[in-house]
């Protein structure tokens, strides 16, 4: 199970803001709220603004990946921040399984320059199959040897001091359990997409078992949450519990996720929005009001994928 700990990440910046962090690997801790870097996330500012706004209100953990395009982005926005890069939590993604050989190229030939940094803190492997319409309940056992050897290239390049965790994405529970079984270790984090009205207790209890976190990608059923159910910031359950708590949606939503030992990614323009986000660690729901939250979602035998 990872160790959860709350961590001063930052002084002065955001007075109310105390992120917590959570052991992903061993000496390896990842605070518990990311900033996405895909360009549909931000309707408002450029990528490279909304991550230097983030670092400045005392975010530290940046979420980005190969197929956004947006690397140099990031790459630009930590160096113009000033903030020191060991304080950074760099999260990064490679397509899928592309193989041993292509993942060490791709990483130390382009992804560190990119992002203008001599290591990563996490990669994952963004998708089990490299037909995306077909992740990733109908992978099956498809490219199965591509995403072990795939893993055996990120370990080698965590071995060279390159990368300092490995994880996956948008894998199932079986696609996990592969890399147990050939390596002996669980990924780090599996990131998934997983919402008020989209999260799977299934998968939540095979992941708790093996200690992998689980990172949720739509966190707020934003842009990206296309194709599944989802509860809007605006809906009357969750306004009306919000306000009990004299919190916004988005915080109790965050947080929700949070105190189940999920970690968000989400993202804004707003100023406002970002602080809130960033400050959703500084209350707590009761257990009541999370098995009340958890129940929102339709069943699931509505919206199997
Ligand atoms: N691994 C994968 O396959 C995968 C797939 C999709 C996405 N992702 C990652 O997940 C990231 C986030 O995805 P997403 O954009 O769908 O996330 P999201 O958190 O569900 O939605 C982001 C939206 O939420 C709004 N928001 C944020 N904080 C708010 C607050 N406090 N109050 C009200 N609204 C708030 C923002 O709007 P405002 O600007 O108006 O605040 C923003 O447009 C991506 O950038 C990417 O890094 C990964
Ligand atoms: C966009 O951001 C600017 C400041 O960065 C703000 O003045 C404006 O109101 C925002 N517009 C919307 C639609 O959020
Ligand atoms: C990187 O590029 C160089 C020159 O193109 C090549 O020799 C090398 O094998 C590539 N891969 C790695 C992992 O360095
Ligand atoms: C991906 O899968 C879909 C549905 O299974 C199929 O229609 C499509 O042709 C596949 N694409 C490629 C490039 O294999
Ligand atoms: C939930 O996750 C489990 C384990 O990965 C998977 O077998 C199942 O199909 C998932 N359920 C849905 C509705 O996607
Ligand atoms: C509710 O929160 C706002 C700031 O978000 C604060 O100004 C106000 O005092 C709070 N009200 C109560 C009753 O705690």
């Amino acid at each position: 199970m990872p160790r959860i700990l709350a961590g001063l990440i930052f002084l002065g910046t955001v007075a109310n803001a105390t992120v917590p962090t959570v052991e992903v690997a061993a000496g390896v801790y990842m605070p518990m709220i990311a900033f996405g870097s895909y360009r549909g996330s931000l309707t408002n500012c450029s990528v490279q603004e909304g991550i230097q706004q983030w670092l400045q209100l005392g975010g530290r953990h940046i979420d980005t990946a190969h197929d956004y395009g947006t690397e140099p982005d990031v790459g630009a926005a930590i160096k113009a921040s000033g903030v020191e890069r060991k304080e950074i939590f760099l999260t990064t993604k490679i397509p899928g399984p592309i193989g041993r050989g292509a993942v060490k190229d791709m990483v130390m030939n382009e992804t560190l320059q990119k992002l203008g940094v001599d290591y990563i803190d996490l990669v994952l492997i963004h998708f089990p199959c490299v037909n995306m319409s077909d992740f990733p309940n109908k992978c099956g056992e498809q490219h199965q040897q591509e995403r072990l050897d795939t893993w055996r290239g990120l370990s080698e390049l965590r071995a060279m001091g390159k990368v300092r965790a490995i994880g996956v994405s948008n894998y199932n529970a079986e696609q996990v359990a592969e890399v147990v079984a050939e390596f002996k270790e669980a990924p780090a984090v599996n990131q998934v997409q997983w919402h008020l009205a989209y999260h799977n207790e299934t998968l939540r209890l095979a992941m708790r078992k093996l200690g992998t976190t689980i990172e949720a990608w739509a966190s707020l059923a934003g842009p990206t949450s296309a194709g599944v159910p989802a509860i809007s910031l605006g809906d009357a359950r969750l306004k009306a519990l919000a306000q009990r708590y004299n919190r916004s949606s988005a915080q109790v939503e965050l947080r929700w996720e949070t105190q189940n030992g999920i970690v968000p990614v989400t993202a804004s323009c707003s100023k406002d929005h970002a602080v809130g986000d960033l400050e959703s660690f500084s209350f707590a729901l009761s257990d009541e009001d999370i098995k009340y939250l958890d129940a929102l979602a339709p069943a699931s035998e509505e919206f199997i994928v």
